[in-house]
């Protein structure tokens, strides 16, 4: 800290305490504080500088005190004390300073291996951005929203009441067999509508629902749904639907068209047509198939590829795509729910149940499911 040239200050032994000689020890003293604090560039000069002036044992304060108050005799301790105390609060004052301005100089003032390498690239924090299917399940989701239709869920892990029973299909009964899923182990003991299972559909939540909510009713439910399919390219064991539900006094089939044929026109554009065609499901009488008229190749079954004409694959050249399950709830079901209000003689109500997975393939034009489930950020960001 003391330029090589220059002997560092030591505190003179004094044997005149005059007082010109004090004032010329303590302007001493205070020029050599006043150079050394001008050199405290860090944290560590700072430790260095503060041990210097105020250690107990070896600092220049105690060597004042030795030195000068101590050595003072009775007739000038008065003097030599009064100055020593200003010397002293001087010196703490520099030192508070000189820390105040090392804090202020902030991380380049510290050693060089801290010193902060401005030319690094920053660290980058990439924007996440929806999956393809969550977006498409909250596109389904939002189109019925606008219709007044509420947002429900109910769990994934779901008894075999709800999954199954409660959604009129009987113990054994064959329908099962089209939806079948893992049971949690270890549950023989229970009896079979408590047993727990991945739930096939989100139809379950039609039951829950009905049994907290009294009639009318329209809600939407989008949900993660499991079944028994080995994953090809357009199975996958974990797939997503929404379903919906509305409930009411006099509710027809032709309520259930109209509504659906709607959504679908939101969904694909305003010129797609629907069809119904009869199926079959156990919670639902009638139950149908609804078809949209094939937005890709416009119902033709045909594409046009450049100059060559193709077979249109996602319609299978029949110019339809089959997109729900739906129908009029059965009155079986709202047997399940009578003590809510849901007396089949006094209302009606439809359903309906898409696989959100499917209709993301659909839009996007993705022709493997897998693709959606692998996690590559390379084919995710394509959505972003
Ligand atoms: N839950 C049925 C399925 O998963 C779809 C559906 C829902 C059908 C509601 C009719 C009414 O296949």
């Amino acid at each position: 800290m003391t330029p090589q040239n220059q002997p560092a200050y030591a505190v003179p032994k004094l044997t005149d305490f005059s007082a010109p000689a004090l004032d010329k020890a303590a302007k001493d003293l205070l020029a050599a504080l006043e150079n050394e604090s001008t050199k405290v560039k860090n944290e560590g000069d700072l430790k260095t500088f503060r041990d210097r002036w105020m250690a107990r044992k070896d600092g220049i304060l105690t060597h004042v005190n030795h030195l000068w108050l101590k050595a003072a005799p009775k007739d000038a301790k008065r003097d030599v004390g009064q100055r020593v105390n200003q010397l002293k609060a001087e010196v703490e004052q520099k030192i508070e300073s000189a820390l105040q301005q090392s804090q202020n100089a902030g991380p380049q003032s510290r050693g060089d291996a801290e010193r902060i390498d401005i030319s690094l690239p920053a660290l980058r924090r990439p924007i996440g951005a929806e999956h393809p299917v969550i977006k498409t399940m909250n596109e389904i989701v939002g189109v019925f929203r606008n219709l007044g239709y509420s947002v429900e869920e109910g769990p994934v892990i779901e008894s075999d009441y709800y999954n199954f029973e409660s959604l009129n299909f009987p113990p054994n009964h064959p329908a099962r067999d089209t939806q079948d899923t893992l049971f949690i182990a270890n549950q023989e003991s229970k009896p079979q509508r408590e047993r727990l299972l991945l739930r096939t559909h989100t139809s379950p939540v039609q039951i829950r629902t009905m049994e907290k909510m009294k009639p009318p009713l329209r809600i939407v439910i989008p949900g993660k749904v499991h079944r028994n399919d080995p994953p090809d390219a357009s199975h996958s064991p974990m797939f997503h639907q929404v379903e919906g539900l509305a409930v009411d006094t006099n509710i027809t089939f032709g309520d259930l068209k109209g509504t659906l044929d709607h959504a679908m026109k939101m969904l694909f554009g305003s010129s797609v047509k629907t069809s119904f065609r009869p199926s079959f499901f156990p919670f639902t009488e009638p139950s149908a198939e609804m078809m949209v008229s094939c937005f890709i190749c416009g119902g033709s079954g045909k594409r046009v590829v450049g100059t060559k004409e193709e077979p249109c694959r996602p319609c299978k050249q029949s110019g339809w795509i089959e997109i729900l399950g739906c129908g009029m709830v059965d009155p079986n079901v709202f047997g399940f729910v009578k003590e809510n209000g849901y007396d089949p003689k006094k209302i009606s109500g439809f359903a309906f149940g898409m696989g959100a997975d499917r209709i993301a393939l659909l839009k996007y034009g993705v022709d493997d499911i897998q693709l959606f489930f692998q996690g590559d950020v390379r084919f995710l960001e394509q959505f972003g």
